[in-house]
């Protein structure tokens, strides 16, 4: 591997999982990586660790430009076990290396190893002094984790917030100005839609305490995938944009089926919404993914969804999508819900009282089809399609 800089001094010494494709459910279908990186000055720093089982591998990346025994800090700005997890591996090898986190974070590493790690706090201002070069440490609890931190890099102004702004895609290529830009703005929407959507306030209040820092930010290196040089603005922006609960007059339709009957339901109600011109996505969830289904709910303003009955329950894809729906906690949209059923109904009504006590704001109106829907309940599925566009329009 050739030398990858950030900065004089500063180089990317992470590791690239092509292969993973279900990190914790969330469906990575380009891979990610761990990114961790190397500072060498007066004192060499390296900021983050990797997965456990790329820890020889990261030690080799950090080989190539020092003797890992010689590493001073180890900063651990996020515990999560995808960065923190090599730790025990890199510690034992740089045995005088002082490690430093936050104070949530030196409980979290208490409570995920077994070693007796050497553990400096720092807090949002405090300040590391490596020779020429200074790192500022920016707290960030809840993003997205209680002990989550950012690092700065003054002189350089390389920016090393963890997860924030990252994204999972396995590349070759390092930097934004690298790769195509559609490919790592739909990553960065994915990543954000399933990791960071229920933070978008803190995320808001996070950007405009960077804002009030004055930082001279040349450089975002995030923990997974590219890295943002060209500008480094261009993701504080998107994040701006999808925290502001701003959505799209779009409408998403998820739903599943057993015999086709809600399939022809959301095709209907899909015509009536697309009848008045308002945008229209429909996700089955057996041919799709729940991380491709949020990823879409993002920037939507209404969301349907439809569930056959089954022993009285909403479907169990459905059931799923609702649990993770409910727990990103989506805002500023409207849902609605519809179903079949066959002698027993229950699907949509179970669904509503879920979203309703989820906090979100669910239309009263449904329709729902009793076996197989005629021609009649067809016109009735598009004509409530049609009515949900109009609250869209109206919006
Ligand atoms: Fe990439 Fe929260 O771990």
């Amino acid at each position: 591997m050739s030398r990858i800089n950030l900065a004089p001094g500063v180089s990317w010494v992470g590791v690239v999982d092509w292969n993973i494709r279900d990190f914790h459910g969330y469906t990575t279908s380009r891979g990610t990586s761990y990114n961790a990186y190397l500072i060498k000055d007066e004192k060499i720093v390296l900021v983050d660790t990797v997965k456990h089982n790329f820890a020889e591998e990261l030690l080799n990346n950090i080989s190539r430009i020092v003797e890992p025994s010689k590493i001073d800090y180890i900063i651990v700005n996020h515990v999560e076990m995808d960065h923190s997890s090599a730790l025990p591996a890199i510690a034992k090898i740089a045995k005088d290396a002082v490690i430093v986190a936050s104070q949530r974070g030196k409980e979290a590493i208490a409570e995920h190893y077994e070693d007796n790690f050497n553990v400096k706090t720092v807090k949002t201002g405090d300040s590391l002094e490596l020779g020429t070069k200074t790192l500022r440490f920016i707290e960030a609890p809840m993003l997205h984790w209680p002990d989550s931190m950012f690092t700065f890099l003054v002189e350089d102004g390389v920016l090393m917030p963890n997860d924030a702004f990252g994204q999972h895609l396995a590349s070759s290529k390092r930097f934004d100005d690298e790769v195509d830009e559609h490919l790592l703005m739909e990553e960065a929407k994915k990543y954000y839609a399933n990791i960071l959507m229920p933070l978008g306030p803190l995320i808001t209040r996070k950007i405009q305490e960077l804002n009030q820092m004055s930082l001279v930010l040349r450089v975002i290196a995030p923990s997974h995938g590219i890295i943002w040089r060209s500008d480094p603005m261009r993701i504080v922006k998107a994040y701006l944009e999808w925290s502001g609960d701003k959505p799209k007059k779009k409408a998403v339709i998820v739903y599943d089926t057993m015999w086709g009957s809600t399939d022809k339901m959301a095709r209907a109600i899909a015509e009536g919404i697309s009848h008045e011109d308002i945008e229209v996505r429909l996700i089955k969830l057996r041919s799709s993914d729940l991380t491709e289904a949020v990823t879409e709910i993002l920037d939507a303003q209404a969301v349907l969804v439809g569930s056959p009955t089954l022993n009285n329950q909403m479907f169990p894809t459905v059931a799923a999508f609702m649990n993770y729906i409910t727990g990103l906690k989506p805002r500023g949209k409207l849902w609605w819900f519809f179903g079949s059923f066959g002698w027993g109904g229950g699907s949509a009504r179970s669904m509503m009282e879920q979203a309703r006590k989820a906090g979100f704001q669910v239309g009263d109106s449904t329709v729902e089809v009793r076996y197989v829907p005629d021609v009649n309940d067809l016109k009735k599925c598009s004509e409530f399609g049609r009515q949900v566009a109009l609250e869209i329009k109206a919006r």
